[in-house]
């Protein structure tokens, strides 16, 4: 039975009738352009074929009720009791951990997304419904703009609005930042709300402009793979890490007198490297060349070169193995097992780093000989059995057609 269908049935079974309603919104995995989005640069993720799927119908108050299959929690909140302003301090102090249940329990991400669109002056309407998913949790795929976005898409259907996919990304951005206090950037959200099925998007952090680029084909004309390695290893100290890294960025962007390491030209940089000290020197290289990486990168997938993409994909990882220190030595075990593979384009960590996951472009049809060589490898070297998820280019939060 697929996802869809269980919570079909077991909303069929708690209420009685079949769902009226049944909304979806993808996880994610990004091919290039990591840490840039909070400087206000450039991204180039996928939405992939695992998310939240959320059967529901509206209600004539302003309750919600939705229960997790996941969780087997039923959450209840009133619309009109979440104006009480967001736990005191604790914006800006997490980093996206993506541990649903540490950072204050799945409820708070669909009471986040309430809070955020009321505030933003939507009417909004009471719904119940059942919800399950099939992102893996806590592995940075996620999970957490999954669930976000499919609350948005279950609003947007009951209390009638437009869907504007770059708002509704913002307003889960907001209560992700401000409701749960975890200090993600825009990236998660906007490809959740805005994937297109068979392409990857480059996202302008910026402007919120996107740009659907096609998977390159293999070199011989048959397809490519997106397959996401995961270490298993789960990210400790990752709120102070990421919180770390954004302040040595706004701190170059400071020195430089931008408002984003994205104004930040690579001439300009070179001719201020030496002044920099090197730790600043560093991670603001990341960022300026990850720029560029990730514009070249779709440029390659316009032009169908797999190789191109490849090469800036490997590029990123030593950019942030070795200026940005965010990898670890399980990811880079596994990144340099992919990369060893004949039939691997390329390979790099994807994330927000110090452990999760890492993304390989493989030939289409020598997957299953990838998979096995790198598990082997990868469990050799390390002692640890990784997950190994090959994915889709998938649509972003949609609305399945019930008859
Ligand atoms: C996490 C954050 C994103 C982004 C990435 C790093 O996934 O949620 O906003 O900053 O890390 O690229």
């Amino acid at each position: 039975m697929s996802l869809q269908e269980r919570i079909a049935a077991a909303f069929t079974e708690k209420f009685g009738t079949p769902p009226p309603l049944i909304v979806q919104a993808p996880g994610r995995v990004n091919l290039i352009g990591e840490h840039t989005d909070y400087n206000d640069g450039f991204v180039l993720p996928m939405a992939i074929d695992r998310g939240i799927w959320l059967a529901l119908r509206p209600r004539d108050d302003d309750q919600v009720a939705v229960h997790s299959l996941d969780f087997d929690e039923t959450a209840v909140f009133h619309l009109t009791s979440l104006t009480q302003k967001p736990p005191a301090g604790s914006a800006h102090e997490q980093a996206p951990g993506e541990n649903l249940r540490e950072v204050g329990g799945w409820a708070e991400y669909p009471k986040g997304v309430a809070w955020a669109l009321q505030e933003a002056g939507y009417t909004l309407r009471g719904w119940e419904g059942v919800m399950a998913g099939n992102v893996p949790k806590g592995a940075g795929l996620s999970s957490s703009a999954a669930l976000e976005l499919a609350t948005a898409r279950a609003f947007q259907q009951v209390s009638g609005f437009g869907w504007d996919a770059a708002q509704m990304a913002k307003l889960s951005q907001r209560a992700e930042n401000r409701w749960v206090g975890v200090n993600c950037g825009i990236m998660d959200q906007m490809i959740s709300a805005a994937g297109q099925a068979g392409h990857a998007l480059l996202i302008d952090c910026r402007s919120l402009e996107t740009q659907s680029v096609p998977l390159p084909p293999a070199l011989d004309g048959s397809g490519t793979a997106v397959v996401i390695l995961d270490t298993t290893i789960r990210r400790g100290l990752v709120d102070s890490a990421y919180n770390e890294r954004r302040q040595q960025c706004e701190a170059a962007a400071a020195y430089f007198g931008v408002s984003a390491l994205r104004d930040v030209s690579i001439s300009e940089f070179l001719a201020e490297a030496d002044n920099l000290d090197p730790l600043t020197r560093r991670r603001a290289r990341h960022v300026i060349t990850e720029n560029l990486r990730t514009l070249n990168a779709a440029k390659a997938m316009q032009n169908a070169d797999a190789a191109l993409l490849g090469q800036f994909m490997n590029e990123s990882h030593v950019s942030m193995r070795d200026d940005f220190e965010i990898t670890n030595d399980e990811l880079n075990v596994m990144v340099a097992a992919a990369q060893a593979q004949p039939n691997c384009y390329g390979a790099r960590m994807t994330g927000g780093g110090f452990g999760g996951c890492a993304v390989a472009l493989v030939h289409g049809e020598h997957v299953e000989r990838f998979v096995t060589a790198v598990t082997q490898q990868y469990q050799q070297q390390t002692d640890l059995i990784p997950q190994i998820y090959v994915c889709q280019p998938s649509a972003g939060a949609s609305v399945i057609p019930q008859n």
